[in-house]
């Protein structure tokens, strides 16, 4: 798949960003190395390359995913870019940690999060991961949710993922993102996210 500006359509040639014949790729802005191998790997799928921006830009501590990626993506000059925020929204907890993924991640960490949730009945909970893609004619950001509804799990499972992955038991399955990185490929937030995005672009390019 091939974007063209200049002629404003897709191909299905190769998987690189085509603008004013020259060829730049979408790159993602991100300090977190997982994020961008899960979004790589999305983007490898659907036969387009994807490059790295490895800097960790300051992140606001805002109200909603979608001001942090606004801010955190206006302190980057240059276009073809994208970052993405995430964060885990246990309903029991009135949406916590939300935006504060982060943070508390860091702090107390998915025990803390479990010592939280001890005798809780209801667990459910989801991943949300909003995009902001910085357009490359330098309009307005555009911004992308996805969100996979799950269910805290009562101990962590699994190795594998990271962040809150062992926690999280994805709706219609038994084992954690942590437990089952194939699942966690086909339905997560930031592949739901990133589905959006290139739906975007092949309207738009
Ligand atoms: P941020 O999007 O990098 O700000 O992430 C906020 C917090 O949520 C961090 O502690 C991440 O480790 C965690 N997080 C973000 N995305 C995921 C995910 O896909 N799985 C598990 N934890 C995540």
């Amino acid at each position: 798949m091939k974007f063209c500006s200049g002629s404003r359509r897709l191909n299905d040639e190769g998987g690189i960003l085509v603008r004013d014949k020259k060829m730049t790729k979408l790159s993602f802005i991100t300090s977190n190395p997982d994020k961008y191998r899960e979004m790589k790997a999305f983007f490898e799928e659907n036969e387009l390359e994807l490059d790295w921006t490895r800097v960790s830009l300051p992140e606001l501590q805002a109200d909603t995913l979608e001001e942090v990626v606004i801010h955190s993506l206006s302190q980057f000059n240059g276009d073809s870019v994208f970052v993405e925020d995430a964060g885990v929204f246990i309903d029991a907890l009135g949406g916590f940690p939300g935006v504060y993924s982060r943070y508390v991640y860091d702090t107390v960490g998915n025990e803390g999060i479990l010592k939280l949730m001890e005798g809780v009945e209801n667990r459910s909970a989801r991943f949300e991961a909003v995009i902001g893609f910085k357009p490359l004619d330098g309009g307005d950001i555009k911004l992308f949710k996805g969100v996979v509804k799950g269910f805290v799990s009562l101990s962590p499972k699994g190795g594998k993922g990271f962040g809150y992955d062992p926690i999280f038991t994805p709706e219609g399955f038994k084992k954690t993102f942590g437990e089952d990185e194939r699942v966690k490929s086909m339905v997560s937030h930031r592949k739901r996210a990133a589905e959006k995005l290139l739906q975007y672009l092949k309207r738009n390019l």
